[in-house]
């Protein structure tokens, strides 16, 4: 009798680390199958990871994707390959040879914690902030230090007075800036990689010049489909400003919002802390006439 035999390989190579192919990695890997799953970016979880709710159900995207990231890095038949790309494929389907590009992390992964604290002391983030291209130099006039230097006046303490006196500036000044947050750091000791990894981390805080006023027209499901887009366009027409972008008047900041908890009022247009609930196009020069 002839006994037939397979060259096929029990492995398989899963290209792309996002929902799909984490579940097809873990489907693979309970059926007996060894898997490669190859990912060009740093880490699985793909676009998913950067939604907050999905369409139609409005369902958290978070929650959907995270059970399969911890089954996926918890697998030991599911070798993670991240921040890699494919080179080359050469044999036939059940038995082939893949060659992958493993770019350079200059982190072990093997001992990284994921503490965080190289993000905090992160250079090239901070450059990027401090001395970005077109900005002027950072300096200080007078009257800013005198305005910064009265509102740290009033705090005594260790490194946890730096969220209220970042409140302080950013309320003073409508956003934290550079010179203002060199000054904080001068006066309180606290390393400019802290305070600024604190102004980036709280909404409440801007590193960007804002307007007097700040418009949020929400984008989130329920306003969407009541027609948040129409409504965006009105306020960047009528104040010829572009969505993210102030008026050159300084007088307003116009920017989307992914829901404000107000949805059975959609659309809803937040000024400032003002809500404003079943905006319609007609309503936006009346909502700008308050703050004018
Ligand atoms: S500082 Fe923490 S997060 Fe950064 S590489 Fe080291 S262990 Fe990982
Ligand atoms: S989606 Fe706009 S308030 Fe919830």
């Amino acid at each position: 009798m002839i006994q037939k035999t397979s060259d096929k390989v029990g492995a398989v190579l899963v290209v792309g680390g996002g929902v799909g192919g984490m579940q097809a990695s873990l489907d693979l890997a309970e059926s007996g199958y060894k898997v490669y799953l190859v990912e060009k970016g740093p880490s699985i979880g793909g676009v998913m990871a950067q939604l907050d709710k999905t369409f139609p159900t409005n369902d958290c995207a978070m929650c959907t994707l995270a059970p399969r990231m911890v089954d996926c890095g918890r697998h030991l038949d599911i070798e993670k390959l991240t921040y890699s790309e494919i080179d080359s494929i050469e044999g036939e389907a059940g038995n082939f040879r893949v060659s992958i590009r493993k770019k350079a992390r200059s982190v072990d992964p093997e001992k990284c914690t994921g503490c965080g604290e190289c993000t905090e002391h992160c250079l090239v983030r901070n450059i990027v902030y401090m001395d970005r291209p077109g900005r002027e130099p950072v300096q200080m006039e007078e009257s800013m230090k005198v305005k910064v230097d009265t509102i740290l006046d009033s705090y005594k303490g260790g490194p946890e007075i730096i969220v209220p006196i970042l409140h302080d500036v950013n309320e003073e000044f409508n956003w934290l800036p550079p010179e203002a947050l060199l000054r904080i750091a001068e006066v309180t000791s606290i390393p400019i990689e802290h305070i600024l990894r604190i102004g980036s981390f709280y909404n409440a805080f801007s590193l960007t010049e804002k307007g007097k006023h700040v418009i949020r027209v929400c984008t989130g499901t329920a306003c969407y489909v009541k027609g948040a887009p129409r409504i965006l366009d009105a306020f960047s027409r009528e104040l010829n400003v572009e969505i993210g972008d102030m008026t050159e008047d300084k007088q307003f900041s116009l920017e989307t919002v992914n829901c404000v908890g107000c949805c059975g009022q959609s659309p809803v247009v937040t000024v400032d802390d003002d809500i404003y609930g079943y905006v319609n196009q007609t309503m936006v020069q009346d909502v700008l006439g308050k703050y004018t």
